[in-house]
């Protein structure tokens, strides 16, 4: 195998990101969540291991469709509290040189505008180390405290994320010209005003006339993350991923996922390889097969049966309260991550329907991701497996305890990796998206976003004509 294994590292500004009740595990330092030092030690961690990123995922509601409020969430910790991901990656950045930030940030809630000026303030201070993992949004919840009766429904919300776009699109690529800045101090001149323009956006969601409020930034748009794998979401992210993330509770579900997106990729003009796609799952490790095993089912006797449920009646919009444990979910149908509840009416690794027991066993640690357990050399196999069967370039980490499980795939699963050579040995230099692609800084020309940028074909610039006194320069 000729692939380069990829890793992330999965994360939330929260106590319980996917593996509720590991909170309590001796050493877990997830309670440390609101703690610089926690965030600056795990970026040292995850650059020790050379993966590509930490990523942050994100919610703005709480998981309340399990047993229809919010109760058993709170009890949990099961992501709530939750702290905005933005200000991750700064003070990660600080400590590190290499390693990506991934936010998660959705576009149901906030507005482009003030959002496109969080991306560039974060790819500024990072030199370009950011990535924005673009959802949709899945709980209710959240769109109830913006004052909504409900989410709006599956497909529409790619729809208005696709306006979402063209205005971030316009804001980052499209306003101000490479050489607009020139800090002439002979002239006084700090900005060349006719080199930044109006986007001159008028949507059916947005009107935003004016300029982006800052400067380019090292990659303009951050590097673009996705995770719908739903047709719609396919779609969404074949126009517009360059990395995304694919859940699959087994190889085979992994695999056809893999191969919709390619295909979708080609189909919108791209390279099947112009995304990274990374599979979410768990690696449990020890020195000895022995002890990873040992090591597994400890942490599962830590798992929450209750927090489990509520995140899997979040993420598949059904309420597993009303189950039975041996009990399939049946012929449901909700308005929630419709990948996750295709894959989970399916059959499991075992080639039987999965029933709620074997969601929640799967999912007390790790959540929707598999759970890979073994030496380090066991794991080495089995991803180097995965990635030619499925075609995945690399694993989204979700932790079991943090950042044990990072610090265990960093010092004992990459060094065997890197023995088969199937690991990078360093980072490359420069910024996230030439370091995962290899190809510079900025979007690539035959990009979506790369076609509002000035003289593109999408452009929609409409400057004015400043018709103003002259000013004198001294009084
Ligand atoms: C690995 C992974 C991570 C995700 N992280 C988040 C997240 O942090 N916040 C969020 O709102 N949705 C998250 N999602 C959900 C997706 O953004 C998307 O809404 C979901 O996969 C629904 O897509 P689909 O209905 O098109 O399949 C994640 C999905 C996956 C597979």
């Amino acid at each position: 195998m000729t692939k380069q294994i990829r890793f992330n590292a999965f994360d939330m500004n929260c106590v319980a990101h996917q593996s509720p009740g590991l909170w309590r595990y001796p050493g877990d330092r997830a309670w440390q969540y609101k703690d610089l030092e926690y965030w600056q030690d795990l970026a040292r961690i995850a650059e020790r291991g050379l993966f590509d990123a930490i990523f942050i995922a994100d919610v703005l509601g709480t998981y309340d469709v399990f047993g229809g409020n919010d109760l058993a969430a709170i009890r949990q910790g099961a992501q709530v509290p939750v702290n905005d991901p933005v200000q991750l990656a700064a003070i990660g950045a600080a400590v590190t040189e290499h390693v990506g930030f991934g936010i998660t940030a959705g576009t149901a809630f906030e507005h482009p505008v003030p959002f496109a000026r969080r991306l560039s303030t974060l790819d500024h201070l990072t030199k370009g180390r950011v990535g924005w993992n673009i959802v949709t949004g899945y709980l209710p919840s959240a769109a109830r405290n913006f004052g909504q009766a409900d989410q709006l429904a599956h497909d529409a919300r790619y729809d208005h994320a696709d306006e979402y776009l063209e205005v971030i699109y316009k804001l980052l690529e499209g306003s101000w010209e490479d050489d607009a800045v020139v800090r002439d101090t002979a002239t006084g001149v700090f900005a060349i005003p006719e080199k930044v323009h109006h986007i001159g956006h008028h949507g059916t969601h947005f009107d935003v006339p004016g300029i982006h409020l800052s400067e380019p930034s090292p990659q303009r748009t951050p590097v673009v993350f996705q995770a719908g794998a739903s047709p719609r979401g396919v779609a969404f992210a074949a126009q517009n991923a360059e990395a995304i993330f694919i859940g699959g509770p087994t190889r085979d579900a992994a695999k056809s996922t893999v191969a919709r997106i390619r295909k979708a990729l080609v189909e919108a003009g791209r390279d099947p390889y112009d995304a990274k796609i990374y599979l979410l799952s768990s690696i449990i490790t020890d020195e000895t097969a022995a002890g990873a095993r040992a090591k597994y089912e400890d942490l599962l006797s830590y798992a929450s049966v209750e927090g489990t449920q509520v995140f899997f009646s979040g993420w598949l919009g059904v309420d597993l309260s009303t189950y039975d444990l041996d009990e399939p979910l049946g012929n449901v149908q909700s308005n929630a991550i419709q990948s996750a509840l295709e894959a989970f009416q399916g059959e499991n690794a075992d080639g039987r329907t999965w029933t709620v027991r074997d969601i929640v066993k799967l999912g007390g640690v790790g959540g929707q991701g598999q759970n890979f357990i073994g030496s380090p050399a066991e794991i080495t196999d089995t991803l180097t497996d995965i990635v030619e069967y499925t075609d995945v370039d690399g694993f989204n980490l979700a932790y079991a305890t943090t950042p044990g499980t990072f610090e265990d795939v960093a010092d004992l699963v990459v060094p065997e990796l890197q023995r088969r050579g199937v690991y990078q040995e360093e980072y490359t230099p420069g910024t996230l998206r030439h370091k995962l692609f290899g190809a510079g800084d900025r979007l690539p020309d035959h990009h979506r976003g790369a076609q509002y940028r000035v003289g593109g074909p999408l452009s929609t610039i409409d400057d004015h004509t400043d018709t103003g006194r002259p000013i004198p320069a001294v009084i």
